[in-house]
């Protein structure tokens, strides 16, 4: 059940950061944390600790505004038919339209993160690439001196039933997740101190499956088997937060469209509030117990 875990009141977070140290001098860094339901756990820091927030991913950061001549397409299909008009070929139009909507949602997290008294900063690296996830966490620490919490919450998912699944593709979803996390946790145990906490981001398909999802609910069991091996390595705190489907909001939906949220709405599975969501996961890293491994979030059966 949602926030059964973890003491203290559903209240701003401010006690639980607090008791987290994350005050303004403390840095926070969320890989694939300037999209979806991570950019929300994100604000949630923001507005209870003002800590400096690190967030790294793949998207390319838009430099400078946007052209006018797609600026005034606010969703994905007024934006299709903008580069469309624009001479963008048919096949690249909805790649294009991807692209700009990311570094649309990238930039309004940063524009949040700041308006909510957070320094934020945002760098492109592909989790998949270990080198570069190595060199990020390095370089975000020695600036500072200092890495006092991680989230790491990459994933992609590309869903089809097993026996039709290309592996190229079941590479793709596996290694985002959990060749991703090795590299960082590798990463942060070279670190002079390990974080506060460490948090993964997994999911409720970890421990119950979920159709066509195969690859995905094996790199989210196979995160909290990294996490807890890391744990004994190091001593340092990992969580696995697996979290059930969360209602989509705002700039940042998530993995949970529109169209998805109404089949989970059919099936009578209940979405995870957002604020709901992130307050749970703050309450768990200031009040639970720390040797715990992993945790399941869930706002109603699956
Ligand atoms: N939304 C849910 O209901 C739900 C439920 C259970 C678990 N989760 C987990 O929560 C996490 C976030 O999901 P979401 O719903 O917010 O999905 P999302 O909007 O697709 O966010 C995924 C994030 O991961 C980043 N990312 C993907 N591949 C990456 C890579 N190779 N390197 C760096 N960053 C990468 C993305 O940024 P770029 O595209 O810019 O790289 C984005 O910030 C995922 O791990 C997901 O498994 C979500």
């Amino acid at each position: 059940m949602l926030g059964r875990t973890g003491a203290g009141p559903a209240d701003d977070g401010v006690a639980e950061a607090a008791a987290l140290g994350l005050d303004r001098d403390a840095v926070v860094l969320l890989v694939g944390g300037a999209r979806g339901i991570t950019a929300r756990f994100a604000a949630t820091l923001a507005a209870a600790g003002h800590c400096r927030l690190e967030l790294l991913g793949r998207t390319a950061a838009p430099e400078g505004p946007e052209d006018p001549a797609t600026a005034a397409a606010r969703d994905r299909s007024a934006l299709r038919a903008a580069l469309a008009r624009q001479g963008v070929p048919l096949p690249k139009v909805d790649a294009a339209a991807s692209r700009l909507l990311a570094g649309r949602e990238v930039a309004a997290t940063l524009d949040e993160l700041s308006a909510l008294g957070s320094p934020a900063r945002y760098r492109t690296v592909n989790a998949a690439d270990p080198a570069a996830l190595r060199q990020a966490v390095k370089e975000v620490h020695a600036e500072y001196g200092r890495l006092d919490g991680v989230v790491y919450a990459a994933g992609v998912i590309e869903d089809k039933v097993l026996a039709e699944k290309d592996p190229e593709s079941f590479r793709r979803v596996f290694a985002t997740k959990a060749h991703g996390a090795a590299a960082l946790l590798d990463a942060l145990a070279e670190l002079p101190a390990r974080p506060r906490f460490t948090v993964l981001f997994g999911s409720i398909a970890a421990a119950l499956g979920n159709r066509g999802q195969a690859d995905y609910a094996a790199a989210n069991d196979a995160l909290e088997e990294l996490g807890a091996r890391w744990t004994l390595r190091t001593g340092g705190r990992a969580l696995t937060v697996h979290w059930g489907p969360w209602a989509p909001s705002g700039a940042h939906g998530g993995m949970v469209s529109e169209e998805l949220a109404r089949d989970y709405r059919r099936r009578g599975v209940r979405l995870i509030d957002p604020d709901a969501g992130t307050l749970a996961l703050l309450r768990e890293l200031a009040w639970g117990e720390e040797s715990v491994p992993s945790v399941v979030y869930t706002a109603s059966g699956w």
